[in-house]
C-alpha cells in the first residue's frame, strides 16, 4: 500500500481573546493510504477541523508537518494542494449564481477553462446527482443540495484526494444518503482517497476502511473498525427484558456453562439503573446471534416471561466509551 497523506507531530495552539493559549491539536500523527476512505471521528471541539485545516494548508501548524504525495504542505504547498480537493464545513457558494455557474466560477479559479472545464462540470454534476437542477440558482436549493454543489467544487480539478469536513451535518436523511453514496463512489469508481470527518459513529462505521478516533486534540485509537472493536473486546450483548420478575441466581450461573460461546451472564433487577422498569438478563457472547436460540430455550424452560430480546453488537461508540469513559454523543 502506498501512503498518500503522512502527518507527523501536528500541533496547533490558538490564542484566545483573553490572551490564554489553547492547544487544539496536540501532536497528531496520521497515515492515509491511497484509495482508502479514512474517517476522523470525534466529538465537537475534538480538533477535526483544525487538523484538516493544517493538512490542507489553510492553517500553519505551530509545529509538525504533513506530506501529501511526498510534498510538504508547509514547504511545497502548491504541489501538495494540487493533489487535494477540500470540502469545508461551512458552505461557500454564490447564492445568486446557478449550480453550473458556481462550478464554472470555481473551475476558473483553479485555472481551468474552455471545453475541458465544461466536460468536467458535466462529469461532476453527474457525480453529485444535480444534472437536472444545474441551471437553478443555488439560493433555491436545500441545504443538502448546496452541500452537494460544495462537494462538486472540491472535485473539479480532478484531485486524487478529497477532504470532507462533516459534510452531512444539518442535512436531511435523503441528501445525507446521497452524500454517503457519493463518497463510496469516489473510492470505488474513481479510485480516490477520502478523508472524512464526522462526529457520527454510524457514518464512520459504514464508510471507513480505517478510522482515527480523535478527542481533545489527540488521536486515541486508529485502525479498521474491526481492529478497534477487537481492542475493546468483541463480545455481543444479548439483553432479555423479563418484566418485573426476579429470578434465581442459579439460572444465571447455568447460562455460561450450558451455552457455547457465552462468557458471562448477569441479572439486573427492575429499578437497578435509572428508570428501568423491567428486569434484564444480560448475556455476553462472542457470536451473540448464535447463542440466542439456546438462551431463549433456557428462558422458556425456566418459565421466564420474555418481553423483548435485543442483540447489541459492539460498535465504535463502545470503543469511544472504553477509551475515554464518556459517550460520543454527549
Ligand atoms: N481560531 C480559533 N481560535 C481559538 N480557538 C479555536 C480556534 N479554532 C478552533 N479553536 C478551538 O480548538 C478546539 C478544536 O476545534 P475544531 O474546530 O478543530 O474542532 P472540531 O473537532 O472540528 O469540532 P466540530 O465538530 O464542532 O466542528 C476547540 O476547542 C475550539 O474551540
Ligand atoms: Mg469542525
Amino acid at each position: 500500500m502506498e501512503t498518500l497523506v503522512e502527518a507527523r507531530g501536528l500541533v496547533k495552539n490558538f490564542k484566545r481573546k483573553d490572551g490564554t493559549e489553547v492547544q487544539a491539536v496536540k501532536g497528531v500523527n496520521l497515515d492515509i493510504q491511497k484509495g482508502e476512505i479514512f474517517s476522523l471521528l470525534g466529538p465537537n471541539g475534538a480538533g477535526k477541523t483544525t487538523t484538516i485545516s493544517m493538512i490542507s494548508g489553510l492553517l500553519t501548524p505551530t509545529s509538525g508537518d504533513a506530506r501529501i504525495g511526498g510534498f510538504s504542505i508547509t514547504k511545497q504547498p502548491m504541489e501538495a494542494k494540487r493533489l487535494m480537493g477540500v470540502v469545508p464545513q461551512e458552505i461557500a457558494l454564490y447564492p445568486t449564481l446557478s449550480a453550473r455557474q458556481n462550478l464554472n466560477f470555481f473551475g476558473r479559479m483553479y485555472g481551468m477553462g474552455g471545453a475541458e472545464l465544461n466536460k468536467r462540470i458535466d462529469e461532476v454534476l453527474d457525480l453529485i446527482d444535480l444534472k437536472d437542477r444545474q441551471k437553478d440558482k443555488v439560493d433555491t436549493f436545500s441545504g443538502g443540495m448546496k452541500r452537494r454543489v460544495n462537494i462538486g467544487v472540491g472535485l473539479l480539478h480532478r484531485p486524487q484526494l478529497i477532504y470532507m469536513d462533516e459534510p452531512t451535518v444539518g442535512i436531511d436523511p435523503q441528501n445525507r444518503r446521497r452524500i454517503l453514496d457519493t463518497v463510496l463512489r469516489l473510492r470505488d469508481e474513481y479510485k480516490m482517497t477520502v478523508l472524512y470527518t464526522t462526529h457520527l459513529m454510524e457514518e464512520s462505521q459504514e464508510l471507513s476502511d480505517r478510522v482515527g478516533i480523535i478527542d481533545h486534540g489527540e488521536i486515541i485509537a486508529m485502525g479498521t473498525v474491526g481492529e478497534l472493536i477487537q481492542q475493546v473486546g468483541e463480545e455481543d450483548q444479548l439483553v432479555l427484558k423479563i418484566g418485573e420478575q426476579t429470578i434465581d441466581t442459579s439460572l444465571i450461573e447455568r447460562i455460561p456453562k450450558e451455552i457455547q460461546g457465552v462468557t458471562r451472564a448477569a441479572f439486573e433487577p427492575p429499578g437497578e439503573t435509572g428508570d428501568q422498569t423491567s428486569g434484564e438478563v444480560i448475556v455476553y457472547a462472542k457470536r451473540g446471534r448464535k447463542a440466542l436460540p439456546h438462551l431463549i430455550q433456557i428462558a422458556n424452560e425456566a418459565a421466564l416471561e420474555i418481553m423483548s430480546v435485543e442483540v447489541r453488537e459492539p460498535d465504535l461508540e463502545a470503543v469511544f466509551l472504553h477509551m475515554t469513559g464518556r459517550a460520543l454523543r454527549d
